[in-house]
């Protein structure tokens, strides 16, 4: 059997989206910068989607900038927001993506300040420490928290944090990669200034995505060149990815409700199994399953002779999980998200596993009789 739970990695194509993507691929070729009709039908193609992503998160098309992805829409939002908006500090968390994290480490590089929350034990931050924070200094400040954690699924309170946001005068950047197509978003009513998206996240191609800027964020291009994405990206349009990432999007919106109640059920059943049929299992993360990436299970395993060996014995059995982590030669390094969470001297392993609505409870069941297979000292059923 091939099970496939690591859709926080990156999730399966959608079979309309890849049949619209064929049909641009094959019929739409012209450049859309072009004037002639097989330009102007690409670039009606492009504008068609951006309009219905600005849609589906309550903006204006004109807000929409289609980006090659999430660490492009992140690093834009980050380092235009310094070199154009007078950002001199940002207030983030250590549990941001590495596309996050490693952007504010040469930001510091460069002088400007980063601030890092501390965060609870579920990976949340506490809010009067963030207002604190936005109190103590007069430096024009950015708050860059993610949406929702895509290690161990903690969501962040988004409608504070965009309170003390307003309140305080600061640019809000929320990277919203992982709740893109799984959270109703809406920037009408939550006052962001950047978020992202990328399409894989939610059925749809790879190497596509976008940033939302508020437009009363008026940052400089970010890639200089041609005039597309006026002027603000330049390069010839991926149009079959902006196409497939809108009908992958619309999809996603229409199903919303029901491809949840679906997940949380497959979740919530691997999650009691785990608990009642293992000892001395722990999941990281909330516990409150409405302020939570639902897609995501990231479960400690306690140190066996095999646990560490786990996320490669669940491969061969045909099971795809993550460790959150970056590999190199086989070998787990710990994820810094874990390292901020938990004590790295206790010997459990993470294994994050995250689901679509793809998977199937027969998945969970085999991958919990091989996980009982594996860690036999540890099932106790
Ligand atoms: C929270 C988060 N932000 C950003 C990214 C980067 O997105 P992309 O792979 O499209 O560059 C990811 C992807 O893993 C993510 O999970």
């Amino acid at each position: 059997m091939k099970v496939y739970l690591d859709n926080a990695a990156t999730t399966p194509v959608d079979p309309k989206v890849v049949d619209a993507m064929t049909e641009i691929l094959a019929n739409r070729y012209g450049n859309p910068s072009s004037i002639h009709e097989e330009g102007r039908k690409a670039k009606n193609a492009i504008e068609q989607a951006r309009k219905q992503i600005a849609q589906h998160i309550g903006a204006s098309p004109s807000e929409i900038i289609f980006t090659s992805g999430g660490t492009e829409a992140n690093n834009m939002a980050l380092k235009c927001a310094v070199r154009d908006l007078g950002v001199e500090r940002i207030i983030s968390t250590r549990l941001e993506h590495h596309c996050v994290g490693h952007t504010l480490e040469k930001l510091a590089a460069k002088g400007v300040q980063i601030d890092y929350l501390s965060v609870k034990p579920c990976g949340n931050i506490k809010l009067d420490e963030l207002e604190s924070l936005l109190q103590s200094s007069s430096k024009k400040t950015m708050i860059s928290i993610m949406f929702a954690n895509n290690e161990i699924g903690t969501v962040y309170p988004v409608d504070e944090i965009a309170t003390l946001s307003e309140n305080h005068n600061a640019v809000y950047h929320s990277d919203t990669v992982q709740a893109v197509g799984h959270f109703p978003l809406n920037v009408s009513e939550w006052p962001v200034h950047f978020m992202s998206g990328a399409a894989h996240k939610f059925h749809g191609p790879k190497g596509v995505g976008f940033l939302y800027m508020d437009g009363n964020a008026q940052i400089q291009p970010f890639i200089d060149g041609g005039s597309q994405e006026r002027k603000m990206r330049a390069g010839t349009e991926n149009i079959a990815g902006i196409v497939g990432m809108q009908v992958a999007l619309n999809q996603a919106c229409e199903q919303m409700q029901t491809r949840k109640s679906h997940i949380l059920n497959l979740r919530e059943y691997m999650k009691s199994a785990l608990l009642e049929r293992f000892e001395g299992i722990e999941i990281n993360g909330p516990e409150n399953s409405e302020a939570l990436l639902y897609t995501v299970l990231s479960v400690a395993f306690p140190p066996s002779e095999t646990s560490s060996f786990l996320l490669m014995q669940l491969d061969l059995k045909g099971i795809c999980a993550s460790a959150g982590s970056a590999c190199s030669s086989g070998t787990a390094l710990p994820s810094h998200v874990i390292h901020e969470i938990r004590d790295d001297e206790d010997g459990y392993t993470t294994i994050r596993f995250s689901f679509s609505h793809f998977n199937t409870i027969d998945e969970i069941e085999y991958t919990l009789e091989q996980l009982a297979a594996l860690l036999p000292a540890q099932a106790s059923v």
